[in-house]
């Protein structure tokens, strides 16, 4: 009997070093606060993206990286490596490493200012042979010609092609066309779809493929080649929220890589980003299979008023 395969996933995108100040509040624009405690972590959509894939199990992680050739470098290549996440990375001697800027609130809630340095390095030709890979997992910290490129030479070759279309911007019809599922939070698909009106009426949108919007603790929605599904939250106390949609990303890519099914990849992923949102840092937070396993085992997600909740904040009707 020979073993299965496993599923193989290639994150392209981005790597920050996270400065992060907790404070008690975000503060408002034009307004000054005082933190009590400012430390550094291994961030950035892209890593923090392949680390919540490879952490998530039965996958091989690859990932396309740019990265300076400066301090700032080595703790999130560690933190990659330690992961077990193989590495592809582009050196910009003159450009420095990803920066991101983020500030905690007490409530678990961020605001986060990126300086993307090497991260705007990567170009088209930099993506790796797509031999053997299941699926192609991409955000939006990298040129968006460079991420368009990458889809398409994704789609040409069967992978399937996951877009996180954060940090919000309007994507061509160009793009959406080459890819298969789309994961957006609230405000990403008020950006993405000009359509005006509910989840409901915008997941509906005829331009866009498949697509996951997350909706913090009330859960996810989904729908998949026209099948809409549900999936309320799991209770957790929430102390940093950074990286939450991340881990939510990398667990779902990892579980599509290893042939479950949809209903299951957003169970996983839900768990997976609770649990993130239970420890401070972005890579630092992501749990391990085993935890997930745990957090499902509880049966601790918000049950059937959380489902009907849910629904009707999107605008479905279950009955
Ligand atoms: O999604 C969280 C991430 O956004 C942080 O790690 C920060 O680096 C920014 O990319």
């Amino acid at each position: 009997m020979t073993a299965r395969r496993r599923g193989r996933v290639l994150v392209a995108g981005s790597a920050n070093l996270d400065f992060v100040v907790r404070a008690p509040r975000v503060p408002a624009p034009g307004e000054t606060i005082l933190g009590y405690q400012c430390t550094t972590f291994p961030g950035g959509k892209g890593a923090n993206q392949a680390v919540a894939c490879a952490r998530a199990g039965h996958v091989e992680t690859r990932m396309l990286v740019a990265l300076g050739d400066d301090p700032q470098a080595e703790p999130i290549e560690a933190s990659l490596r330690s992961a077990g996440v193989q590495l592809d990375i582009v050196r910009t001697p003159q450009v420095a490493t990803g920066a991101a800027f983020v500030c905690v609130g007490d409530d678990g809630e961020n605001a986060i200012t990126v300086v993307s340095g090497a991260n705007a390095q990567l170009r088209e030709e930099d993506l790796p042979e797509l031999h053997g890979v299941d699926c192609l997992l991409l955000q939006l910290e990298t040129p968006l010609a460079s991420v368009e490129a990458w889809a398409r030479k994704g789609h040409v070759a069967g992978v399937t092609v996951v877009l996180n279309a954060a940090p919000a911007q309007q994507l061509p019809e160009s793009l959406l066309a080459v890819v298969d599922l789309l994961v957006v939070n609230e405000g990403e698909l008020a950006t993405v779809v000009s359509a005006h009106g509910d989840i409901a009426a915008r997941i509906g949108d005829p331009h866009l493929p498949s697509v996951v919007v997350t909706l913090g603790a009330r859960g996810c929605c989904a729908n998949v080649d026209g099948r809409v599904l549900l999936q309320p939250g799991f209770r957790v106390e929430a102390v940093d929220t950074t990286g939450a949609g991340d881990t939510f990303c990398g667990t779902l890519a990892a579980c599509l890589a290893a042939g479950e099914s949809m209903d299951n990849a957003l169970r996983r992923a839900s768990a997976a980003s609770a649990l993130a949102c239970t420890r401070f840092g972005a890579q630092t937070s992501v749990p391990s299979r085993s935890e997930v396993d745990a957090m499902l085992a509880s049966g601790e997600d918000n049950g059937v008023h959380a489902r009907d909740a849910l629904a009707a904040y999107c605008g479905l009707s279950l009955h």
